[in-house]
């Protein structure tokens, strides 16, 4: 169940086209990944993870739960996301990504400008990248880019239920956060300037 950056390249590569891949980047233990690809068998679904333990732990879930259409990968979601095809994700899953909340050390963040153009650029026309939050600055962050690219169309709602699906869900709650979603749909595979690009990442500002 766990894969090296190269055997996805390989899985990819076996994949036949009409089958649903999702992405999720920062699995923790598997929490989402698991659901997930229990609930859509015809998935295949694939969860990275920068540390190891928690890699194993995901994979440990998958084993017990009987998944098929589930791989880890340890590795950064950014590296990953060079990886796959253009247009070959239906969808993108970041749920309580590192914060990063010094401003200084925003541009580590996995949701930024140039991450977020490599996502576009993997996802099929109605693929989604979803994201969950429970800092408001990056809540607000991704809003803004996702509202600069114009192959997209953001709305502040998804469908992750965070209660059930991370265990950063029930503690927030219990804390009396509040938690930030935001679901962006690919609406168009129309090529965009790579000046406009410029432009956009000027404006989101290079810290972001
Ligand atoms: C705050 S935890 C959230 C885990 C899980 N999504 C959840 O909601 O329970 C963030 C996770 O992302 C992982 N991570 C951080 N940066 C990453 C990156 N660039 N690529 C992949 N995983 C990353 C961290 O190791 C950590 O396990």
């Amino acid at each position: 169940l766990i894969l090296t950056g190269a055997e996805l390249e390989t899985r990819l590569a076996q994949r036949d086209d009409t089958e649903r891949c999702e992405f999720e980047i920062g699995c923790g233990s598997g929490h989402f990944a698991c659901a997930h690809a229990s609930q859509n068998p015809q998935t295949l679904v694939i969860a990275c993870e920068l540390k190891g333990e928690r890699c194993r732990a995901t994979a440990e879930r998958a084993r017990r739960a009987g998944l098929a259409n589930l791989a880890v990968i340890k590795d950064r979601g950014e590296d990953l996301l060079q990886r796959f095809p253009k247009e070959s994700l239906d969808a993108v899953h970041i749920y309580f990504p590192d914060p990063w909340p010094k401003a200084r050390h925003r541009r580590r963040r996995v949701l930024r400008w140039m991450n977020l153009v490599r996502m576009v650029e993997c996802l099929r026309l109605g693929g989604q990248i979803r994201f969950v939050t429970d800092f408001h600055d990056y809540a607000l962050q991704a809003r803004m880019v996702a509202a600069l690219h114009p192959q997209l169309e953001t709305a502040r709602t998804s469908d992750f239920d965070a209660d059930a699906l991370s265990r950063y869900g029930p503690r927030l709650q219990a804390l009396g956060k509040s938690i930030d979603h935001l679901t962006a749909t690919r609406v168009s595979t129309v090529a965009v300037a790579g000046g406009d690009l410029q432009l956009f990442e000027l404006l989101s500002g290079s810290r972001c």
